[in-house]
């Protein structure tokens, strides 16, 4: 089931409409970048470890890694992205073997999922492009108390672009808008809301690219457990 939430506004388009699938994932899985591979076995890793009932996946692009989410353990799947097409190569890969899939093909600032509905999300590579600060908020909202977040956010390296430069033209459009999130910030962003970081790890690839792995648990709400204390001096 695919839901769309994009806005009619005129005026400037997100760079990310204006990237075929097959240039994303030619460029993503290309020998010199190898991103597709790598954000592929985070998520794999994080499905095996967490073994979450329900899964929201932001910026799932076109359901890269979506082959290792096993229906019997994990039976509601959110995937949200900007780019339409994306998704309906997501649907057409994955709709008919992983029931309880729900695409939302919209910008993930602008939408609202239900408070405390999952286990897991996965963020890979997509604080770079949108509010970190606003959209972490949301995810500690829409995470169960001890849910997890797992984020993969690129990390700076000297005298090269951040979009690494392969035959696939097309993604050149990035280049102005990525902006590189510090996994300080970020942890520090987390905290904040209730998201505390249980381990991290930095990655680098055979490019040379390096990549922040964090795995940040929600706090139970202080609203509930003093709710839950009062109860029980109740009984
Ligand atoms: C680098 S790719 C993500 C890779 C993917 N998570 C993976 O594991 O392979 C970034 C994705 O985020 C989507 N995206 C970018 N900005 C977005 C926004 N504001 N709202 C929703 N999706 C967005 C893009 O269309 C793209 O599919």
């Amino acid at each position: 089931m695919m839901k769309f939430f994009m806005s009619k506004k005129k005026g400037k388009t997100n760079p990310w409409l204006d990237i075929p699938w097959r240039d994303y994932e030619g460029h993503m899985s290309s020998p010199k970048v190898r991103q597709a591979q790598f954000l592929r076995e985070i998520f794999r890793d994080a499905l095996r470890e967490y073994l979450p009932q329900t899964v929201a996946v932001l910026g799932c692009s076109t359901g890269n890694g979506f082959e290792h989410i096993d229906p019997s353990i994990t039976r509601r799947v959110i995937g949200v992205d900007i780019n339409p097409h994306y998704l309906e190569v997501l649907e057409h890969r994955y709709g008919a073997v992983k029931p309880g899939l729900e695409l939302i093909c919209a910008d993930i600032t602008g939408i609202e999922l239900v408070s405390k509905s999952f286990d897991l999300i996965f963020c890979g590579l997509i604080f770079e492009y949108v509010d970190h600060g606003d959209l972490i908020k949301k995810i500690s909202r829409w995470l169960k108390p001890n849910g997890m977040l797992v984020v993969v956010l690129q990390l700076a390296r000297e005298n090269s672009t951040k979009v690494s430069k392969t035959e696939y033209e097309s993604l050149k459009v990035l280049e102005p808008i990525i902006r590189l999130v510090q996994p300080d910030e970020l942890e520090s962003v987390c905290s904040e809301v209730g998201l505390s970081e249980t381990r991290m790890s930095i990655e680098t690839l055979e490019s040379e690219k390096a990549f922040y792995v964090g795995h940040f648990k929600k706090n139970h709400d202080r609203e509930s457990d003093t709710h839950n204390r009062k109860r029980s001096r109740m009984t």
